[in-house]
C-alpha cells in the first residue's frame, strides 16, 4: 500500500498501477475524513470487490465545519487509519495536508442549491456545509479520476448532494451508494460515536428504535406523518436525547410530505450531550 500526500504523488502511484489492472474496472475512491470504522470498511470492501485500484483518502475538510470547535474535536489516528487500510486492501491513501488541497489563492466553491443543501442537515449545520462538502468531493474527484465513487447511505443528504453535483456537472464517475452500517443494539456507526459516555452511549440507540417503530407502525398500515411523529419524538425524548428534526421527505426532492404514500425517507438528528446523531431509514407504503 502506497501513501501520496499530494495529487502529484497519487498520479505517480496509479499510473505504475493502470497497466497491471487486467479485466477489473479501473479505480474506486472512497473518500473518508479518517477515524476509521467499520461503516467506512463497508465501502472500501465494496470498492475492493469491484475495482483493480482503490484509493481511500483521508482529509478532515475544513471547508464543512461551520464550528472550529467540532473541527478541533474530530477524532484524528492517522496510524490506525492507515493500518485498517492496509488491512482492507486499500492500494494507495490519499492524505493531503489542508495547503495542498486549499492553497493561498484557492476561490472556488461548488454550490448546489438551497432546495437540497438548506434544508435538514443544510438548515441545522448552515448551508456552507455542503457546499464545503461539494467543494472538496468535486477536487477529489478531480485529483483521483476515479471510475466510482462510494458513499454512505447513513449521510444520505450527502449523497443526494454529491450524485446531483455529478449529474449536473457532467462528471464523469458513477456513484454508488451503499447499506448503514449499524452496531449491535442498532446505532448507525459513526466516528463520533467515540465521544460517547457509556450512559450517553446507551441512550443513543433510542435514535434507531424510533425509526424502526416508524417503519413498523407504517408496516401496520399508518401513513399520516401527524400520527407516526409523536411516539418517535417520545421515544427520543424518554432517553434524554435532544431531537433536532424528525423529518419525513420525498428521497429526492427533500420536499417534506403528509403520509407515507409514496417512498419516504424519514430521517432524524438528535444530540446526546455533545454528539450529534444523524441516522434516516428509506418508508416504502404498505
Ligand atoms: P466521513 O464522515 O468520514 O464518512 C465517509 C463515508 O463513510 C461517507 O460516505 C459516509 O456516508 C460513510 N459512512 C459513515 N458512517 C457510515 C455507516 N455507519 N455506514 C455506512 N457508511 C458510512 O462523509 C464524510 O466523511 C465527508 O463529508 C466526505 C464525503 C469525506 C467529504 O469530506
Amino acid at each position: 500500500m502506497r501513501i501520496a500526500r499530494t495529487a502529484a504523488e497519487l498520479h505517480e502511484h496509479l499510473s505504475a498501477m493502470r497497466p497491471r489492472s487486467g479485466e477489473a474496472d479501473g479505480v474506486g475512491l472512497v473518500p473518508t475524513m479518517g477515524a476509521l470504522h467499520e461503516g467506512h470498511l463497508s465501502l472500501i470492501r465494496a470498492a475492493r470487490a469491484a475495482h483493480a485500484a482503490v484509493v481511500l483518502s483521508i482529509f478532515v475538510n475544513p471547508k464543512q465545519f461551520d464550528d472550529g470547535g467540532d473541527l478541533a474535536a474530530y477524532p484524528r489516528d492517522e496510524e490506525q487509519d492507515i493500518a485498517l487500510a492496509r488491512a482492507a486492501g486499500v492500494d494507495v491513501v490519499f492524505a493531503p495536508s489542508a495547503d495542498e488541497m486549499y492553497p493561498s489563492g484557492f476561490a472556488t466553491t461548488v454550490s448546489v442549491h438551497p432546495r437540497l443543501t438548506g434544508v435538514l442537515e443544510g438548515a441545522v449545520r448552515g448551508a456552507g456545509h455542503f457546499d464545503g462538502v461539494a467543494t472538496v468531493v468535486c477536487k477529489l474527484l478531480a485529483i483521483a479520476r476515479p471510475d466510482a465513487a462510494y458513499f454512505g447511505e447513513k449521510d444520505f443528504q450527502q449523497l443526494l448532494v454529491v450524485r446531483r453535483m455529478v449529474e449536473d456537472l457532467a462528471l464523469p464517475v458513477r456513484i454508488v451508494g451503499c447499506p448503514t452500517v449499524r452496531e449491535a443494539d442498532g446505532l448507525a456507526r459513526s466516528s463520533r460515536n467515540a465521544r460517547l459516555s457509556p450512559e450517553q452511549r446507551a441512550a443513543a440507540a433510542a435514535v434507531p428504535q424510533a425509526l424502526n417503530g416508524i417503519a413498523d407502525a407504517v408496516g401496520r398500515g399508518v401513513v399520516g406523518v401527524s400520527e407516526l411523529r409523536p411516539p418517535a419524538l417520545e421515544t427520543l425524548e424518554r432517553a434524554g436525547l435532544a431531537c433536532e428534526y424528525l423529518a419525513f421527505v420525498h428521497p429526492e426532492t427533500l420536499v417534506p410530505v403528509d403520509a407515507v404514500d409514496g417512498p419516504t425517507v424519514c430521517a432524524v438528528a438528535a444530540e446526546a450531550g455533545p454528539v450529534r446523531l444523524i441516522d434516516n431509514l428509506l418508508l416504502n407504503p404498505p
